[in-house]
């Protein structure tokens, strides 16, 4: 699907988003037909394991975009750019164009940019915007738009992203009913994670909802399989089975 098809949802049915940091998780996601790849920089935390999306480079998203690129031949594919790579107008297009080189056929940005948002529109590149909670900037994970005047300010950038024209708008962590009036008034479908089921669309981190990562998760998070217990066995069958001799067997042995 292209991104004008993401947009035109809206009203229609739901949109279903997940990131994917590799080939693998790609092709699992293609062939359960999400409508969005989004090749998060979450991707610091659960893959490379840093406390936070802030140390995410330029080199680390185009790694994982080419990977989930080849993976998704039919799904749209949205790059997450990030943090530094969009300070200004002219780097904020250099930095889209290497990923739509490496594969990506949409960039996503943190908070209300005009001057960058204009400058990839302008060059056709589309843009999927995000609001509320903005990992690449925050100092702590709480929920955003709580007070009045935070929530109108996130409205009103909302509208702006929207009149833009980003395809998309994620909305995380907000209360619900914010998210549902942003959600009626723009023409651009929400993409909710932590936002409440009034947005066009939703979105989690693969890793979240499969049960692999580890520790508390946040509020929204539901984890539908509990991937890290079933790798945990696996593993340690393998272990003991190699210690015991019983691995490999005939069966996985060429004669
Ligand atoms: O980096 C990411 O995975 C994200 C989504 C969770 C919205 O930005």
């Amino acid at each position: 699907m292209k991104a004008a098809e993401i947009t035109a949802l809206k009203g229609r049915r739901k949109i279903v988003v997940l990131t994917a940091y590799d080939y693998q998780m790609a092709r699992i996601l293609e062939e359960a037909q999400v409508d969005i790849i989004l090749v998060g920089d979450s991707s610091g935390t659960v893959v490379q394991g840093y406390p936070n999306t802030k140390s995410v480079t330029l080199e680390d998203m185009l790694f994982h975009t080419r990977a989930v690129a080849r993976g998704a031949r039919k799904t749209l594919v949205v790059a997450d750019m990030p943090i530094h790579t969009y300070d200004t107008a002219p780097q904020g297009l250099a930095s889209a164009k290497s990923f739509l080189d490496a594969g990506a056929n949409a960039v996503k940005i943190e908070g209300n940019r005009p001057e960058v948002i204009s400058a990839l529109l302008k060059n056709n590149i589309p843009v999927m915007g995000h609001l509320g909670l903005l990992p690449q900037t925050a100092e702590k994970t709480e929920v955003q738009g709580k007070t009045p005047e935070q929530a109108d300010r996130l409205w009103r950038d909302a509208l702006e992203m929207d009149k833009l024209g980003v395809f998309s708008l994620v909305l995380e962590c907000i209360p619900e009913w914010l998210a549902r009036k942003i959600s009626g008034d723009t023409k651009s479908p929400t993409i909710g994670i932590g936002a409440g089921k009034f947005c066009d669309g939703q979105v989690l981190v693969i890793n979240d909802l499969l049960g692999l990562t580890d520790g508390p998760t946040p509020k929204f998070v539901k984890t539908y399989a509990n991937l890290h217990g079933t790798i945990l066995e696996a593993v340690q069958r393998f272990a003991e089975e190699v210690k015991s001799g019983t691995f490999p067997d005939k069966a996985h042995t060429y004669h």
